[in-house]
C-alpha cells in the first residue's frame, strides 16, 4: 500500500474510533449483571447458532445458558459507548483441569459483526493469556467448530490441534470424515 493510502485508511480509522469509546472490564460471572449475561449468551447465539444447529451438538439454549453461569467463569466484556452503552465482545474463561493438567479453557470469544477486524479479539485473547502468570498455568485450550473461520484466527496466535481433539474418521468408501469440532491448545510462556 502506497504511504498516501496508508494515511487516509488511518484517518478513516480514527475519525470512526472517535465516534465511539471502549469500556473494557472484567468480572467474575456470578458478578455479571443479568442484562450483561443477556447480551453475551445473545451474541454467542447470533454468531454461532446456525454452526451448532449443523453440528450434531444441536442448540440447546437452557443448557448454553447454563453453561455460560457457570462458576469460576471469568468474563471480560467490551462495551461500546455510542448514543447509548452496549455490551459488543466478550471472552470467558475459567482455570480449570484438563487431562491432569492444570490450563486455562476459553469458553467463547465473541464480538459483534461491526466490531471485528480491529484487533479486539486479538485484544481480549491477549489479556485471557495474561492471566496464566496470575493463575500459574502455562497452557490454555480452547474448543472451535471446524467449520468456524475463527479456526484460523487461533492458529496464527500460536494455537495447535491438542492430542485430545477428535481425530478424522475414514470411512468404508474412503472418505474422511472431519470431526463437527477441534480442542486448539497452546503453552504459554509464564
Ligand atoms: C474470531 C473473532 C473473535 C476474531 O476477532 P477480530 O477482532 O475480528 O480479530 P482481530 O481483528 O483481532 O484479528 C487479529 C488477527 O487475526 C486475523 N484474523 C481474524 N479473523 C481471522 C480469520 N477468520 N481468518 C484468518 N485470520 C483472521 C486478522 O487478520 C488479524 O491479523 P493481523 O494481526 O495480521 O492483522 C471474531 O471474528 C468473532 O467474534 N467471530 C464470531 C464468533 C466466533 O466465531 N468466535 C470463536 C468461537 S470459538
Amino acid at each position: 500500500m502506497k504511504r498516501k493510502e496508508v494515511s487516509r485508511k488511518q484517518q478513516i480509522d480514527l475519525t470512526e474510533d472517535s465516534l465511539r469509546s471502549f469500556e473494557v472490564a472484567t468480572y467474575k460471572c456470578e458478578d455479571l449483571t443479568v442484562d450483561d449475561l443477556t447480551a453475551c449468551f445473545d451474541l454467542v447465539k447470533t454468531n454461532l447458532i446456525d454452526m451448532y444447529k449443523n453440528s450434531k451438538l444441536g442448540w440447546h439454549p437452557k443448557s448454553k445458558l447454563k453453561e455460560m453461569r457457570e462458576k469460576g467463569l471469568i468474563y471480560i466484556i467490551i462495551k461500546t459507548k455510542n448514543t447509548q452503552t452496549t455490551l459488543t465482545g466478550f471472552i470467558s474463561f475459567m482455570v480449570t483441569i484438563e487431562t491432569d493438567e492444570c490450563v486455562i479453557y476459553c469458553y467463547e470469544l465473541q464480538l459483534s459483526q461491526d466490531l471485528r477486524g480491529r484487533g479486539l479479539g486479538k485484544l481480549l485473547l491477549n489479556k485471557m493469556e495474561q492471566f496464566s502468570s496470575v493463575a500459574r498455568v502455562s497452557k490454555s485450550m480452547l474448543t472451535v467448530f471446524s467449520a468456524n473461520p475463527a479456526v484460523k484466527f487461533y492458529s496464527k496466535f500460536g494455537y495447535k490441534l491438542s492430542p485430545t481433539s477428535p481425530e478424522a474418521k475414514v470411512l468404508r468408501n474412503g472418505v474422511v470424515k472431519t470431526p463437527s469440532y477441534f480442542i486448539m491448545e497452546k503453552e504459554l510462556l509464564t
